[in-house]
């Protein structure tokens, strides 16, 4: 049985003073259990997160990397800085990041390669847009995201790549796919990794968009939704720790 996995991605949110205070609070909420815990801060509280959440139970991620590893790229953080700062995982590939900063599929799929070197645990977003779902080439643009990826990093460590599946029309909006759609995606991205190689069944694929405390539970319930990433409920310790419980329970 895989384990479930809560990801907060708190995108470009936050201040000293917020994070102390929901950091504090989400030690105190989030319960060891069976599911693990991550938080993605941006990268300059990268290193109060790991200090506050030492010793706990919540693992601390980014929200991008480079695909370099050193030298003359103004404004990039390399996977090792990533290491250095206390990071274990890192977001890789989110759709805002493929539409406002122009992340190609082999963009990406360089950065899984980097963050695989650096010792991390990349979460690979991949997800179509409502025009894409529309149009009847959901499966087809999420299976070409998945195949950049295994044909750079090869199949057997895609096995250590977490999926987020995350419909482009559901994050931020208030409207989460149905746990149906949510499930049928999961066991096509399941299937479609099984088909290039992948042991894909220890891979954990999460499902992100709009996810809330209320519709937590029924994503949970599905076979093949592992867990969560998790935007703006993210920001809130109350509802954040009950996605977070609602997984234990599952
Ligand atoms: P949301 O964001 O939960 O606010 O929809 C999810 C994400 O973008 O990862």
């Amino acid at each position: 049985m895989r384990k479930k996995l809560v990801v907060g991605n708190w995108k470009m949110n936050g201040s000293l003073a917020r994070n102390q205070v929901l950091l504090v609070a989400l030690n105190a909420m989030v319960r060891p259990g069976s599911v693990d815990v991550v938080v993605c801060p941006p990268y300059p509280y990268l290193s109060q997160a790991q200090a506050l959440l030492k010793g706990g139970v919540i693992s601390v991620g980014a929200q991008n990397l480079s695909a370099f590893n050193e030298g003359a790229y103004t404004g990039e953080v390399s996977g090792a800085m990533l290491r250095d700062s206390g990071c274990d995982w890192v977001i890789v590939g989110h759709s805002e990041r493929r539409s406002a900063n122009g992340e190609a599929d082999g963009v990406v799929a360089a950065k899984v390669q980097a963050a695989l070197d650096s010792g991390l645990r990349p979460i690979l977003c991949v997800g179509e847009t409502l025009e894409q779902r529309e149009g009847g080439v959901a499966e087809d643009v999420v299976g070409s995201q998945l195949d950049a990826v295994v044909s750079v990093v090869g199949a057997v460590l895609v096995s250590s790549v977490v999926v987020a599946y995350e419909p482009v029309w559901a994050i931020g909006t208030g409207k989460t796919a149905t746990p149906e759609q949510a499930q049928a995606m999961h066991a096509f991205i399941r299937a479609c990794l099984v088909l290039r190689g992948v042991a894909a069944q220890g891979v954990k694929i999460l499902y992100g968009g709009s996810v809330t405390a209320v519709n937590a539970p029924q994503l949970f319930s599905k076979p093949d939704i592992d867990g969560a990433l998790v935007g703006g409920a993210s920001l809130v310790a109350e509802g954040f720790s009950a996605i977070c419980a609602a997984a234990a329970a599952s």
